[in-house]
């Protein structure tokens, strides 16, 4: 599948099967507004890859790092944090250059494996109320399926996309047993690996688990557990499962620090 295929589905697709009739195309249907500021650790990533421009999620995991999607990669990135609504600009809003995209060494780009990206920022970020880090999981710390989870995002694919939300919007989603994203060989779900994602997103509700941008983190509790990957057009979603990539995210954060 294409990367923008990816990013289409992740965004555009669910949005479209699951609008119930009178709403708006471009609102997030089973999601909310996220109240201002209340993530400080969001990042609103603008990507340009062959002179086109995307957008991706991320989340800031120290002053000079922030963490993403491998897919997320293109030519050039800039990092946006403390933003609330992003076409207006914000007093706490800080842009920021990225001087070094690290996506992760064994990244699979045919099966989507290891899809996670560390953005080193060319300068700190200053932290206070709207721009704060989100803290990580231990390594191998395990999320039980049944857990209670955020994920939140500006959504869209492009900027010249009018379905995008100017505003952060969120949603809750739970984390399913591995065995709902089970390795059907004819199936969406044939790539799911046990120890690299996760599988979040209760088909049954309907409530949409693909409102984040791909990037984005998802939150439980305090803890960015898990980075919105890929999915089918419905729930449940798959997530790079963090916890399995904290020893390789401390390790490149303490080579590049300077
Ligand atoms: C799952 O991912 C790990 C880490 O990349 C890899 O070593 C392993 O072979 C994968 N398992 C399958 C079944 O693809």
């Amino acid at each position: 599948m294409s990367l923008m295929m990816q990013l289409l589905i992740l965004v555009l697709l669910p949005v479209a099967l699951l609008l119930p009739p009178g709403s708006q195309a471009g609102e997030i249907i089973g999601g909310r507004e996220a109240k201002p500021h209340s993530r400080p650790y969001m990042a609103y990533l603008k990507i340009q890859r062959k002179g086109k421009t995307y957008i991706c999620g991320g989340f800031l995991v120290a002053e000079n790092f922030v963490l993403t999607a491998a897919h997320c990669n293109g030519d050039e990135i800039s990092v946006m944090l403390g933003a609330h609504n992003i076409r207006e600009q914000e007093q706490s809003q800080q842009k920021i250059s990225v001087c070094h995209r690290i996506p992760h060494p064994q990244y699979n780009k045919e099966t989507t494996n290891n899809d996670i990206m560390l953005l080193q920022l060319a300068k700190r970020a200053k932290l206070n109320r709207w721009v704060d880090t989100i803290a990580l999981p231990r390594a191998s710390e395990k999320v039980e399926a049944g857990a209670m989870c955020s994920v939140a995002g500006w959504g869209g694919t492009s900027t010249d996309c009018e379905l995008t939300p100017a505003r952060l919007q969120e949603v809750d989603v739970v984390v399913m047993p591995d065995a709902t994203c089970a390795r059907n060989p004819n199936g969406p779900y044939r790539d799911y690996n046990t120890s690299t994602m996760m599988c979040v997103g209760d088909p049954k509700t309907g409530k949409d688990s693909w409102k984040g941008d791909s990037g984005g983190p998802l939150v439980c509790g305090k803890t960015a557990q898990g980075i919105v990957s890929w999915g089918p057009p419905t729930p449940p979603g798959v997530y790079t499962k963090v916890s399995t990539f904290i020893p390789w995210i401390w390790e490149t954060m303490r080579r590049l620090q300077p």
